[in-house]
């Protein structure tokens, strides 16, 4: 297949938005990560988007409107949680998991009774959406397990001759995917930490936000040694081997500096991954892009500095920094 790379013009948005309502796979920017986007309600077009990444189709998508106001076409009921996070997070990264509509195809949603849903932050993605005049499923541009895409030259590199068209645009303003928050119950859970964070949330209704059990243990279990999980476990993964070095700043500076030099005898190229300290909005901002340069370098090893005094933000960003390097982690 040939993919048509479009500038953002007004002409070629509409085009773009005419590809996606006739049941073709297009790419396109928000503020997050660059998503493959096709009609939600339309099934051969969402398997075409899980067969592009090569993406286990029990993986539900998160579906992108154009206005707060569309909601409604997906879900049968907004509570007062829900309109206070609309007025508040969108349009942004913010996607929440709600009760879903059963027009919605089993293939967009994996299956379940629930829809994400997301009001994206760039002006290209809703004149895209509004073109194609229906919701659209998009998970983030990549081949699935690689780093999620925040340039269009990464969805050139992952999908080019795979899907239909590529709307290009700036980078990626936010750098990490939105923050997944589950509001089916009485008590808000984050599925999916992101750069909107739960104390962010709790300020804006009033009450205790959860963070699922699952994210807070693989993002804090100090005990897990290297090489010890699964493959299983593997995503945004680079193609070099990669381990976290964890533990007070100074001795992770030196234990990176000790393990690249030890490396570098054994004749490996060695990418190092050191962020500033507490910069972690230029962490989320730097973090996919900084592994698709090493990938492009061909390093065989990355050595990566645990972010240390983490805030919500940097907590968001040590969720894909750990699942990257397969919980590969070194504490000193
Ligand atoms: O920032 C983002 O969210 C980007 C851009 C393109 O909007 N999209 C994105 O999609 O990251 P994806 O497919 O790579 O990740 C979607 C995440 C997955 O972890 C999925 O399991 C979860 O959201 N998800 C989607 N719908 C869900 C639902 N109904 N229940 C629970 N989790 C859901
Ligand atoms: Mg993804």
């Amino acid at each position: 297949m040939k993919t048509k790379i479009l500038e953002p013009t007004k002409e070629n948005i509409t085009y773009a938005g005419r590809m996606l309502a006739e049941g073709g796979i297009v790419a396109f920017p928000t503020e997050t990560v660059y998503g493959l986007g096709a009609d939600a309600f339309n099934e051969e077009a969402v398997k075409a988007v899980y067969a592009a990444k090569g993406r286990p189709s029990d993986n539900p998508m998160i579906v992108h409107i154009a206005r707060a106001s569309d909601i409604g076409q997906l879900t049968p009921r907004l509570s007062g949680d829900i309109v206070a996070l609309i007025e508040n997070f969108w349009p942004g990264p913010l996607t929440m998991v709600v009760k879903k509509k059963p027009g919605i195809p089993d293939a967009t949603t994996g299956g379940l009774d629930t829809v994400g849903i997301r009001l994206p932050d760039t002006q290209i993605a809703r004149e895209l959406i509004e073109a194609a005049g229906c919701p659209i499923a998009a998970p983030s541009a990549n081949i699935s397990g690689r780093p999620s895409p925040t340039k269009a030259q990464h969805v050139i590199d992952d999908l080019s001759g795979k899907i239909d068209a590529i709307v290009k645009g700036d980078d990626c303003r936010v750098g990490i995917e939105s923050t997944v928050l589950d509001v089916t119950g009485d008590t808000p859970v984050i599925l999916r930490p992101g750069i909107i964070t739960a104390e962010q949330i709790e300020a804006v209704l009033d009450k205790k936000v959860e963070i699922d059990p699952a994210v807070l243990k693989q993002s804090t279990d100090g005990s897990l040694k290297p090489k010890a999980p699964g493959m299983k476990y593997k995503h945004y993964a680079p193609k070099a081997d990669m381990v976290v070095i964890e533990g007070q700043r100074d001795k992770v500076k030196k234990e990176i500096e000790r393990l690249k030099g030890l490396n570098e005898q054994l004749g490996n190229k060695v990418g190092v991954i050191l962020f500033e300290e507490k910069a972690f909005i230029e962490a989320a901002h730097d973090f996919f892009a900084r592994l698709r340069e090493l990938d492009k370098e061909n390093v065989d090893l990355i050595l990566a500095g645990a972010l240390s005094d983490i805030d919500g933000v940097g907590f968001a960003v040590m969720n894909r920094m750990l699942k990257s390097a397969g919980y590969n982690i070194v504490k000193v």
